[in-house]
């Protein structure tokens, strides 16, 4: 077995219009010009992880999500944010290369993909049942070192605003965690900036979005001029893993075409 290269890139917020704008930022060519820079530095990769908040409430955001990563001809592994739009998510990304949801085994590892979506609410919670497979999914795989995503933050960002919104059950979420010796990392989205912590000997992980940031430690909301980003992450045999958060040059998001396929 060998080492497992993995890319996030989470929070793209597209619109059915590739100039639409989130806070000043075009979110299709943000996404584009990450997509585009990973190509360049990380490739080749053996998936794609996408942690939520793929549209910003408009379901035809999702055609311009499949142009993005339809055609890098490497399996995409997404679950829904509490700006997704669940019926249309699964209508308009089922079949290949997309995964929503579930978990996914790669050599020695196992990829869990929680939603944490709350309808309604822009915070998150595990339903029991949420649970209760994220349990199962532990258990099946004991020999397997486990990645679980999720799209809200299970621990406080120190952001008064954001905590607001973070995962309600984050203490029902750790029981069952801590329930298992297997978990090498926790993995989330929404909070559009970093996060590195550790729960006992689970690493912890927030990751900037690919388009806007928010102000780390703000009280209020306020926006992070900082520009988009990704993580890389490579996952090895032992269970040790190595990850780091990229954040998109200048020069990279005005090379980005149209389309990420068109470069392909
Ligand atoms: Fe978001």
């Amino acid at each position: 077995m060998s080492v497992l290269r993995l890319v996030q890139f989470t929070d793209p917020h597209l619109y059915g219009d590739e100039a639409g704008t989130l806070r000043g930022v075009a979110t299709y060519p943000a996404l584009v010009g990450a997509i585009e820079q990973a190509r360049s530095h990380a490739w080749p990769v053996d998936a794609i992880l996408v942690t939520g908040d793929l549209v910003q409430d408009d379901p035809a955001g999702y055609a311009n999500f499949r142009r993005a990563f339809g055609c890098l001809g490497k399996p995409v592994y997404c679950l829904p944010g509490n700006h997704d739009v669940p019926d249309d998510m699964r209508r308009e990304l089922g079949g290949h290369p997309f995964v929503l949801g579930g978990s996914v085994d790669l050599d020695a590892w196992r990829i869990v993909l929680l939603d944490s979506t709350l309808p309604g609410s822009a915070g998150g919670r595990l339903s029991d049942r949420t649970l209760a497979e994220l349990d199962s999914a532990l258990a099946g795989a004991p020999d397997r070192h486990a990645l679980v995503c999720l799209h809200h933050h299970p621990v406080a960002m120190s952001s008064r605003w954001l905590d607001r919104v973070g995962l309600d059950n984050a203490d029902e979420f750790f029981r069952v965690i801590d329930a298992h010796r297997n978990v090498r990392a926790v993995l989330w989205g929404h909070v559009h900036q970093c996060f590195d912590g550790l729960h006992r000997h689970v690493r912890l992980l927030g990751t900037p979005s690919t388009c806007t940031q928010f102000l780390p430690y703000a009280d209020e909301f306020a926006v992070d001029p900082r520009p988009p980003a990704y993580r890389t992450l490579e996952l090895r045999p032992d269970g040790t893993f190595r990850t780091e958060v990229v954040w998109v040059d200048e020069a990279a998001r005005r090379r980005a075409p149209h389309s990420a396929c068109s470069a392909a």
